[in-house]
């Protein structure tokens, strides 16, 4: 079936002339067109043609998309969506001024959410998260990555698995499950860690592989965490069973994760918060993706990632919220762009492309998804905006008011 996006007032294709990523200056191209419609056929992008060429007697199928802006649909490229529990108790301690890492020794941080999964069964935790999916499409987003790391062990890390391939079943955006078995060391390896290092080697990561249970094997590295060649022995592996790569680093100390990850090919590296001077040319002028997270440098009062080094240095800049119950308690990702407008001194254009054709790189998607290209998918987001300035600028408010999925409409604000 042929559908229509009739007349909006601008499209943000984010055109990366068949390069499907943009780097430094790249960026800040997000190719605006004025007067365009675009034509869908099935779950396709098939024209972008001058709306008035258009004879809309050959279309089943009208969105009106007058005094509208439209986007690819969002890619959000990291989150933590499937947890439970609260950890409020430790942002009241947070705000009176003791430190994330410092939570984290006694026995909190990510360990006490760790608790709070395992206590909880697949319904339950499938029945938490289901709202939280649906926030995000209403966000426009049509590309969801989660990761697991809640359960550290083999039955609860398996078992959020097994939740993100449910939800990905019933929901018609695509969720993309990263094993994050390597977020930090469970209560009982506290002093046997080579042991759990053994597990998701030995038991993990082969079930995982041969279950197609995750596309990513991602790791802390850390030094609350996993070394840098504790990571080089899960990725090995992970590797030779055919996942591919990302790694949490460079957060809060630099103990050489940034290298290995590049080393290793990692499709994205996350974070780079501390990203050290000298690595920032290793890091631009690599092919991996350097995804920044604004929202923990203002939940956890920071440093912000060097955005403009980066981008300046020609790398490979992605944004996402990292939704987590710990570092970055935001889902918002109108307030995430304005974090790094303000914060990391990105523009507006540059934010656009981070998380679109970006965010699409960053999970190796993005020779189908991210930017409005003819054959790419039929993933959009319509603004209810005429200015696309608006969306970065209306902090924490949430503009996009139709989400399209594989040429499908999965949300309408007019009708939900
Ligand atoms: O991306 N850095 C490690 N992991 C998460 C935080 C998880 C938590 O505190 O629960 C992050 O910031
Ligand atoms: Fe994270």
């Amino acid at each position: 079936m042929k559908t229509l996006i009739y007349n909006p007032t601008q499209i943000l294709t984010v055109n990366s002339e068949g390069k499907n990523f943009k780097r430094g200056k790249e960026l800040s191209d997000i190719g605006l067109l004025t007067d365009h419609s675009i034509v869908l056929e099935n779950d396709l992008i098939k024209d972008i043609i001058p709306t008035s060429k258009i004879d809309k007697r050959k279309f089943g199928n009208i969105i009106d998309a007058s005094n509208k802006t439209v986007l690819p649909g969002l890619v959000e490229c990291h989150t933590h969506t499937v947890f439970a529990g609260s950890r409020a108790n430790e942002f009241r301690q947070k705000i009176a001024g003791v430190s994330y890492e410092e939570i984290a020794k006694q026995g909190g941080g990510i360990n006490s959410t760790v608790q709070a999964v395992r206590n909880s069964t697949f319904d339950e935790l499938v029945n938490i998260v289901k709202p939280r999916i649906q926030n995000f499409i209403k966000q426009g987003v049509t590309t969801l990555e989660i990761k697991s790391g809640y359960g550290l062990s083999f039955y609860d890390e398996i078992k959020i698995l097994q939740v993100i391939k449910h939800l990905n079943s019933i929901y018609e955006i695509d969720i993309i499950p990263t094993f994050l078995g390597a977020h930090t060391f469970p209560p009982e390896y506290k002093n046997d860690n080579e042991q759990y290092i053994k597990i998701i080697c030995k038991e993990l990561l082969p079930y995982i592989a041969k279950n197609k249970l995750a596309k990513f094997c991602d790791g802390f590295c850390e030094s609350t965490a996993f070394s840098a060649d504790q990571i080089k022995t899960i990725f090995s592996k992970a590797t030779e069973l055919g996942l591919q790569l990302k790694l949490h680093t460079e957060q809060f100390n630099n103990i050489g994760g940034l290298k290995t990850a590049i080393e290793m090919n990692a499709v994205s590296v996350d974070h780079l918060e501390v990203i050290s001077d000298n690595d920032i040319n290793l890091a631009a002028e690599s092919e991996t993706v350097l995804v920044l997270l604004p929202g923990v440098s203002y939940f956890l009062n920071y440093d912000f990632a060097p955005a403009r080094k980066l981008i300046d240095a020609e790398g490979i800049v992605a944004l996402a919220t990292d939704y987590n119950p710990g570092s970055s308690h935001i889902s918002n990702i109108s307030l995430i762009m304005n974090l790094a407008a303000i914060k990391m001194k990105m523009s507006i254009e540059e934010i656009i492309s981070a998380y679109t054709i970006n965010s699409a790189k960053a999970l190796n998607v993005s020779t189908n998804v991210g930017s409005i290209e003819i054959n790419k998918k039929a993933d959009l987001s319509i603004f209810d905006t005429q200015e696309y300035s608006d969306i970065v600028y209306n902090v924490g408010n949430n503009l996009n008011t139709i989400t399209v999925k594989n040429g499908k409409v999965i949300y309408n604000s007019e009708m939900n």
